[in-house]
């Protein structure tokens, strides 16, 4: 598993939320401990969420023992997700029994799937928000501390009150240069494998115009870059305008957000290969502030496994979506998402997934052992039938092929020159910055944090599986505003 990647769809390592571009705000009102799990979308709620809290007058700690107030946004989509939030549940209750007016949180998807167990194995609770209501949390905060009992609120269906997206504090997010934006929410397909559609419920669109202006507000606020998100975002739009099917709304929104001024790099996920038409890449190709980067999860390089999964396409369909995005969009990088043991997966099947890897050469995949959620189609209805240490071997072999594969490719780049958008000082060397090229590369090179925020011009020098060095040919001066290209 690759290090934490911000763009990855899900990433079970929690993020524990700063303020406003990065700081962790020192507000006088009531201490939040905040943690988030799972994947992008996840990460934007918390957002919303502490930035009613920061408007509200909460502020924030790092330590669970100052806190008096614990929100923990959760995922469901793997059993494992689950498990560490029980376990950040048990140590809250520890804290609680010698802070008996902290408040304590869940909100997210675990929380819409299932509330009845918190309520029951977690008496401590005093508040769950399902993945339409999270909104109400500050409301529901100043509620509790007024000595009201605990709230429960999980219906699935938007509230009409606490609209998820509705007025967004922009200010609130964790890197002033990039921002994440909503389009849509649920899912309207049935993979059998996915607890999505039950924590998420159906696709709901946010319209056009709030989209752009949130990105309007979002640019004014210093952001260069905005990555849209939703569960399936080739059908963004298809519930506001139902008897158009195939609409490429996705595109129109695409060729506005391009027209914002300040803005110069758009990117989206998740694009699946169902939904998907040559006429949309084509589209995505001609927009210049469309980066060059899809990411699409194929989930299996076997038909036989693809029809178990009820993913509504075959593997050589997979190759023609691809096959579209070379054709339509110059110098495009595809990552993915796979599966390794989901029920019935024989060798032969997962030969084919490798097979799947190695001809598509992709920038980057995830590979996660199949996980039964309880009340998804395949949880009823086919075995689990993979043993444990199999899932392990398949899911080191696939990243082993991924890994060699990418190396391999990304040799091929030594010596070129990447544009990137800096993002600040690299993680792992505080002599280096890191950024993001077009196609989503990681790159490091010597730099510092002055160059935040900056585009600068990177000739590569080192390639690994997953990231690059290079050095540092120029960086955009004060008052400099280079073209993205
Ligand atoms: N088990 C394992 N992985 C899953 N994913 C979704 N549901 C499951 C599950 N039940 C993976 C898919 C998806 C990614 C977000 O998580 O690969 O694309
Ligand atoms: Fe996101 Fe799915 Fe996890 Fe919910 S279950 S947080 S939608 S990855």
């Amino acid at each position: 598993m690759p290090a934490a990647d911000p763009t990855h769809t899900v990433h079970p390592t929690p993020v524990t939320h700063t303020g406003a571009h990065g700081s962790l705000p020192g507000g006088e009102g009531r201490k939040v401990f905040f943690v988030s799990f799972g994947c992008q979308m996840n990460v934007l709620d918390a957002e919303l969420v502490l930035g009613d809290l920061d408007r509200n007058g909460y502020g924030r700690t790092d330590k669970m023992k100052d806190a008096d107030v614990v929100l923990i946004n959760t995922c469901s989509i793997r059993e494992h997700a689950e498990d560490k939030v029980w376990s950040l549940l048990g140590r809250a209750r520890q804290v609680k029994e010698t802070r008996p007016k902290m408040k304590i949180g869940v909100m997210g998807c675990m929380a819409q799937r299932v509330k009845d167990e918190i309520v029951h194995r977690a008496p401590h609770v005093d508040l769950v928000l399902g993945t339409s209501s999270f909104r109400s949390a500050v409301q529901d905060l100043d509620d509790l501390f007024d000595g009201g009992g605990r709230i429960v609120r999980t219906s699935n269906r938007p509230d009409p009150v606490f609209l998820p997206d509705a007025d967004r504090n922009v200010t609130v997010r964790p890197d002033a240069y990039r921002a994440f934006v909503t389009i849509m929410r649920g899912c309207n397909h049935s993979c059998t494998y996915c607890i999505v559609p039950h924590t998420r419920g159906k696709e709901v669109s946010r319209p056009l115009p709030e989209i752009l202006d949130e990105v309007k507000r979002l640019v004014d606020d210093g952001a260069r870059e905005v990555t849209f998100l939703g569960q399936n975002i080739n059908t963004y739009g298809q519930d506001l305008h139902p008897k158009r099917k195939h609409t490429g709304e996705i595109c129109t929104l695409l060729e506005h957000a391009a027209e914002v001024e300040g803005l110069d790099r758009i990117r989206f996920l998740t694009s699946n290969p169902f939904d998907m038409t040559e006429d949309m890449m084509r589209r995505f190709g001609a927009v210049e502030k469309v980066m060059p980067w899809l990411h699409i999860p194929a989930q299996s390089g076997s038909d036989e496994v693809l029809r178990r999964m009820q993913r509504t396409y075959t593997v050589a369909q997979y190759h023609e979506v691809v096959g579209w995005a070379r054709t339509h969009i110059p110098g495009v990088e595809i990552t993915s998402d796979f599966i390794v043991g989901f029920s019935g997966e024989t060798d032969e099947d997962f030969e084919g997934t490798k097979r799947l890897v190695e001809d598509i050469g992709f920038l980057q995949t995830y590979v996660f052992k199949y996980s039964v959620r309880p009340k998804t189609l395949s949880a009823r209805r086919l075995p689990d039938d993979v043993p444990e240490d199999v899932k392990k071997r398949r899911n080191v072999e696939l990243l082993g092929v991924q890994d060699a594969l990418a190396t391999k490719r990304n040799q091929g780049l030594i010596g070129e020159t990447v544009r990137i958008l800096v993002e600040g000082i690299s993680k792992s060397d505080d002599t280096r910055i890191s950024g993001r090229d077009r196609c989503n590369r990681i790159v490091h090179a010597p730099g510092d944090a002055s160059m935040s925020g900056r585009m600068a011009d990177v000739q590569i020098a080192e390639a690994g599986a997953h990231s690059f060095i290079g050095d540092l040919v120029r960086v955009e001066g004060d008052g400099e505003r280079w073209p993205d290209a």
